[in-house]
């Protein structure tokens, strides 16, 4: 293995104790899903940040009911258990205070321009190179636990990448010209969700609202959502103070859009790009 490719857990680890996220990491050669594994976890009373690793899953899921491939030794695919104190309707924002973390994190880690694509796409470029699948578990009113599950592709070849997605796909190491550290970009990312996990909690939704929207490669732009039965279509005007995408309509109208899937003008639908791409 390239040694940029190899992962040392127990440094990540031994440098995270005390801390809300990371302090147990689980690293497995392949599992079905982590998220899965997160969700099992969790069902047997484990705390919230533990982090669950693996280099391949079977049966990787992204969002929209779509699969996740990532390439063993050169991805990045984890998921993290959380247990925030907080009612179910606002666990949905922890998808996007988990973009603004992981774009700020590789931003700073990488000098890689990360941009974000509503609500679960990170970019360089209009092209996709990491998306987060956010599950909750709740009963009534009270969450029981939230996986937040990471794909990123660090190292991958492009040319690997199934053709259907090749265009709308990318990596971290593409854009970097050379490959990356994954055991830096993992610690690099783990700190910063921690440090957001922790200031949403404190703070609320604003702050990360408006690294959001700094970060966003949709501000501005023309849309069009599909929102189960609902087509919208307009200009992306940002995210409101619960996570919601607004688009303008050309009479004005301003949408509230909860769910759905998003193409910006003169793009393919980049969200379906799954090794790195779902
Ligand atoms: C998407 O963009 O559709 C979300 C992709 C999320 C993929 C990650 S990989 C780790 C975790 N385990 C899964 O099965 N899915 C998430």
């Amino acid at each position: 293995m390239d040694p940029l490719d190899v992962l040392f857990p127990d440094q990540i680890v031994a440098s995270r104790q005390g801390k809300a996220i990371g302090h147990t990491l689980i690293y497995e050669r392949e599992v079905s899903s982590t998220n899965e594994v997160a969700h099992s976890l969790a069902r047997q009373g484990n705390p919230e940040g533990i982090v669950v690793l693996a280099e391949r899953q079977t049966h990787g899921r992204g969002r929209l009911g779509r699969s996740w491939l990532s390439t063993p030794g050169k991805s990045l695919t984890f998921s993290v258990l959380l247990r925030p104190p907080i009612p179910p309707a606002r666990a949905p924002q922890l998808t996007l205070v988990a973009a603004a973390a992981l774009a700020a994190g590789l931003r700073t880690e990488t000098g890689i321009p990360v941009r974000l694509k509503w609500p679960n796409d990170l970019r360089i470029g209009g092209r996709k190179t990491g998306g987060i699948l956010t599950e909750m578990a709740a009963t009534g009113r009270t969450i029981d636990h939230v996986v937040i599950g990471i794909g990123l592709n660090v190292n991958p070849d492009p040319a690997g990448f199934p053709e259907e997605i090749r265009h709308m796909a990318t990596s971290l190491a593409e854009a970097a010209g050379c490959p990356l550290s994954r055991q830096k970009i993992l610690g690099a990312v783990i700190d910063s969700l921690d440090h957001s996990y922790a200031r949403w909690l404190s703070e609320g939704f604003e702050p990360v609202r408006e690294i959001w929207e700094s970060l966003s490669d949709m501000v501005g732009r023309e849309v069009t959502v599909r929102e189960h039965e609902r087509v919208v279509r307009g200009v992306a005007r940002g995210i409101d103070d619960e996570g919601f995408l607004l688009v303008e309509a050309s009479d004005g109208t301003i949408s509230r859009v909860v769910s759905g899937d998003v193409s910006l003008a003169g793009e393919a639908s980049s969200s379906e790009a799954g090794t790195g791409a779902s």
